[in-house]
């Protein structure tokens, strides 16, 4: 059992204490957000992370887990530090380390492993331990919203670079056991990114087959699938949709952009995958007004407006870009989302899809909702102003909704009817 420090309650600083308390260490998190640690010690979680709230609270029940609003705490008498701190893009892209560098500097000369989980440009853990004399250990991080505790607790891979194999060990055997990659800390910060990338790199690859698809009237299911059953592709992120989004993907890729632009490497994969993701709303715009005509002054029910099912986070949703790209075009904009009460600028959250789609003259699916493909058409239809449904995340039975007389635009499908 080892007495761990977690900087940070967001989704993954949370997830990191309420888990590493469960495994049987003893954890004291700290955030600067005084509101969510009073609402945390009470064992209230906001985050929509399945088994979350549990941990949390059986860790505040054991004295396992504690929560502070004071980083010191979160340092003394502890073995080990995680940094789960923001890194947000700055104006440039490049991830900025302003919180990374202050926390640093409040851990000072403490005798303490200190482990950087917080996403950070390769060669980050390098310069900052040169920079305090802190020997910082990489251990990024996998986790997917909405899966973070299961992602924790079961994970594919963990990894680990360090200038000092024994730092790894160490920081290795906090964890369950799982193949690990033990390497150096620029390499482990190069790993985190080059997931993430090559994650939105498939997804706009398939984004871009759906639009060849509408064009050659091909149907992109069947292409993907076609792709995906091949075990060097793999079926997983080939979805089409309205593009990529959330709090990482888009980041990370700007990141990884600005780091690579700034060492002089071309890497032109990078930018064209962000360019692609770039052109999907207004994708989605014009396939929704080539069914509905112009949009001033008309209604659009949208259903869903999360960056993806299974979150209540709205951070860099492709929704929410469709959502402006309507407002712009002149429509009026009502949205239904399972989790999410407004308010959203520019859009009229409502409480259900029913009121969203009244008189509209479309219905844009534009997150995966499961509940969106059990709606029934026939009794939606009647109240719309026309019967389009323009379904971007393929999630709607389209033989039900056509029989309700719905007309169906499938994404990455030319077909529509
Ligand atoms: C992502 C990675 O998947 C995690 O491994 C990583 O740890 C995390 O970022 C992070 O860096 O912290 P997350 O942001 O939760 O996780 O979201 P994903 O599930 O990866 O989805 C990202 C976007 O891709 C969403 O907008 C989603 O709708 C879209 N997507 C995903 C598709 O459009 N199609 C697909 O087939 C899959």
């Amino acid at each position: 059992m080892a007495a761990i420090g977690v900087i940070g309650a967001g989704y993954v600083g949370l997830t990191t204490a309420a888990c590493f308390a469960a495994l049987g260490h003893r954890v004291v998190c700290a955030d600067r957000d005084a509101d969510r640690i009073s609402a945390l010690r009470r064992g209230e979680v906001t985050a929509h992370e399945p088994g979350l709230p549990d941990l949390v609270s059986d860790g505040l029940r054991s004295g396992a887990l504690c929560f502070t609003g004071a980083n010191a705490e979160a340092f003394a008498d502890t073995d080990f530090v995680f940094l789960c701190v923001p890194t947000p893009s700055g104006p440039d892209g490049a991830a900025e380390l302003g919180v990374v560098r202050s926390v640093l500097a409040e851990i000072g000369s403490r005798d303490c492993r200190v482990v950087v989980k917080s996403t950070v440009p390769p060669g980050t853990a390098a310069a900052l331990s040169r920079e305090t004399g802190i020997a910082l250990v990489s251990n990024p991080e996998f986790l997917r919203e909405g899966h973070t505790v299961a992602d924790f607790l079961h994970p594919q891979r963990i990894v680990v670079g360090a200038a000092d194999p024994e730092d790894a060990r160490a920081v290795l055997a906090l964890y369950p056991q799982a193949p690990a990659i033990v390497t150096d800390p620029t390499t482990a910060e190069l790993v985190k990114y080059a997931a993430n990338c090559f994650l939105a790199m498939k997804l706009s690859y398939a984004n871009s087959l759906a639009e060849l698809c509408e064009v050659f009237d091909a149907d992109v299911a069947a292409v993907t699938a076609g792709i995906g059953s091949d075990t060097r592709i793999g079926p997983d992120f080939l979805r089409p949709g309205p593009g990529w989004g959330g709090s990482c993907f888009p980041k990370d890729t700007r990141a990884l952009a600005a780091a690579a632009a700034a060492a002089g490497v071309d890497f032109p994969l990078l930018t064209a995958t962000m360019s692609t993701n770039d052109r999907q709303a207004d994708r989605v715009l014009r396939r929704v007004v080539a069914e509905t005509g112009p949009l001033r002054g008309a209604r659009v029910g949208v259903l869903g407006l999360t960056f993806k099912a299974g979150t209540d986070d709205l951070r860099d949703s492709p929704a929410l870009r469709v959502a402006e790209r309507l407002v712009a075009a002149g429509a009026a904009v009502r949205a239904f989302d399972p989790c999410v009460r407004g308010p959203v600028d520019g859009v009229e959250v409502v409480e259900s899809v029913g009121a969203a789609v009244e008189g509209a003259v479309a219905a844009v699916v534009l997150t995966e909702w499961p509940e969106f493909g059990a709606l029934s058409w026939a009794e939606l239809k009647p109240t719309m102003a026309l019967p389009v449904l323009v379904d971007t995340r393929c999630v709607v039975p389209v033989e039900a909704a056509r029989e309700a007389g719905m007309r169906v635009v499938r994404w990455g499908s030319a077909s529509v009817g």
